[in-house]
């Protein structure tokens, strides 16, 4: 039987959204307020979703306590309090949209969960607006 286990964790971070090759008026047309040169937070959700067959020896897809504790090591003690674009190497030349911060996440957390289970990442930047990524 194939079953998804979620895991929720939590951090807050600061951004600013603009690309470096346009002028200051061009970013501000793009991404509005997300472009302030002072930057702004937001509080991010992040659900990672494992999926794979039930191991019948322990009755988990995977260990919770295994995925708590790479989300804390991995994510949340990398992202939270952050300025993402000026703190993560990640970010020096990506912008740290919710799109593209997933697909880091995804990259991060991807070595370190079996080869027989599908990763999915989906990142709430705010309660309404969220992406989804699964490599
Ligand atoms: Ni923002």
């Amino acid at each position: 039987m194939i079953v998804t286990v979620h895991r929720k964790a939590y951090f807050n971070a600061a951004h600013r959204l603009y690309n470096n090759d346009w002028s200051d008026d061009r970013n501000e047309d793009v991404f509005g307020k997300c472009a302030n040169p002072y930057y702004h937070g937001h509080n991010y959700e992040l659900i990672v979703s494992v999926t794979g067959e039930i191991n019948p020896k322990t009755g988990f897809v995977m260990d919770m306590k295994v995925l708590k504790d790479l989300i804390k090591e991995k994510i949340e003690d990398k992202f939270d309090h952050k300025n993402l674009n000026e703190q993560l190497s990640a970010f020096k030349t990506l912008n740290p949209t919710a799109e593209n911060m997933a697909v880091v996440i995804w990259n991060l957390l991807r070595p370190y969960i079996s080869e027989t289970l599908l990763l999915e990442i989906t990142l709430y930047e705010t309660p309404r607006n969220f992406v989804t990524y699964k490599g």
